[in-house]
């Protein structure tokens, strides 16, 4: 079954051609960073327009990359995410599916974000803990098999990514903040500030919001610290919390490997203390993978249609959709 995905939940316009769920024959993404970077985060009307612009040649180029003229069926993410956005997708799926007479399917995009490894890794034991880490979501998750999963612990306040982007504006780094202060981290001292890590040995939820503001009050007090080793202390601090949790999950669980996902998922810290802090295999995904894009979407869709059939035409978007628990 060829499915086309259709990713428009945040600032990245992203189609896909995925065949029988795994075998990905194109993902196209057109991020909207630059049109954002001179605000410090992503403007919501700037990117619902931008993605009406691209949503039509992303498109046709997945579809013509791919080799195909139409598909079996339409993906396209629901929620959560920007309304505005997720509108432009989801009614760009609409519109295709009623085209081609095609089924039409609605994605939760936490969902896609947990079949991207699928796409990658085809021996994957079960079951896996996966650390889901973004600009938007940080959530720890058991995942038992193939749309199986539970919510282990989520974000109380700021996402991983969004921390990594706050601290970056707050010390001038522009955003996204995440490579600049990984880049900018190797020739800092880590130990050169003692930041919290807050709820890191308490249950699987996060919190990141106090340790952005620890930052600033440690600026204030040693302004003329170097900015690398404020950035080094401020990311061990972030990816001790992830790392030890994830750990933690893996040891509690049983499970058979730990995944990353996410932009922040890139991070070279998190991906070599990761892989120290277990003894069962790591799976880290291409930076594609990890990033939003629209075959983790095709992916998911082809299993939901295969498990719950399609979805209504009259499916809303929902900016707050949350991740059920599936078994
Ligand atoms: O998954 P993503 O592309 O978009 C969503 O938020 O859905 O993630 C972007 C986030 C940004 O907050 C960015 O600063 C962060 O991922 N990021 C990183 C790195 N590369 C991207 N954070 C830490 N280290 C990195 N190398
Ligand atoms: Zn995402």
């Amino acid at each position: 079954m060829i499915v086309l995905g259709i990713e428009t939940s945040c600032d990245e316009t992203a189609a896909s051609v995925v065949v029988d769920g795994t075998e990905v024959r194109s993902s196209v993404v057109s991020s909207q960073i630059d049109l954002h970077a001179k605000y410090g985060g992503v403007v919501p009307e700037i990117a619902s327009r931008a993605h009406v612009e691209r949503l039509t040649p992303v498109v046709t180029e997945a579809l013509a990359r791919a080799g195909v003229e139409r598909a079996d069926a339409v993906a396209a993410t629901y929620g959560p995410g920007l309304v505005g956005c997720l509108l432009v997708g989801l009614s760009g799926a609409k519109g295709l599916a009623m085209t081609w007479d095609a089924p039409f399917v609605g994605v939760n995009h936490l969902e896609g974000h947990l079949f991207a490894p699928l796409l990658e890794e085809q021996d994957l034991g079960w079951p896996l803990v996966v650390l889901l880490v973004s600009g938007g979501h940080t959530l720890l998750v058991e995942m038992r098999g193939p749309g199986r999963y539970r919510l282990l612990g989520q974000t109380i306040d700021d996402a991983a990514g969004e921390a990594f982007d706050k601290v970056a504006r707050y010390l001038g780094l522009g955003y996204p903040g995440g490579p600049v202060v990984d880049r900018i981290a190797r020739d800092g001292d880590p130990t050169s500030f003692a930041f919290p890590r807050a709820m890191r040995d308490d249950g699987y939820d996060f919190s990141f919001s106090g340790l952005k503001t620890a930052v600033v009050r440690a600026v204030e007090r040693r302004p003329d610290a170097a900015t690398a080793d404020v950035a080094a202390a401020f990311q061990a601090a972030v990816v001790d919390v992830l790392v030890t949790k994830a750990a933690r999950a893996v040891a509690e669980i049983g499970a058979r490997g730990l995944c990353l996902g996410g932009g922040v998922a890139a991070n070279s810290l998190l991906r070599h203390r990761a892989q120290e802090a277990v003894d069962v295999p790591t799976y880290l995904p291409s930076l594609a993978m990890c990033t939003d894009n629209a075959a983790m979407v095709a992916a998911a869709g082809t299993f939901r249609l295969g498990h719950d059939g399609p979805s209504p035409l009259a499916l809303a978007a929902d900016p707050n959709l949350f991740l059920e628990f599936r078994t």
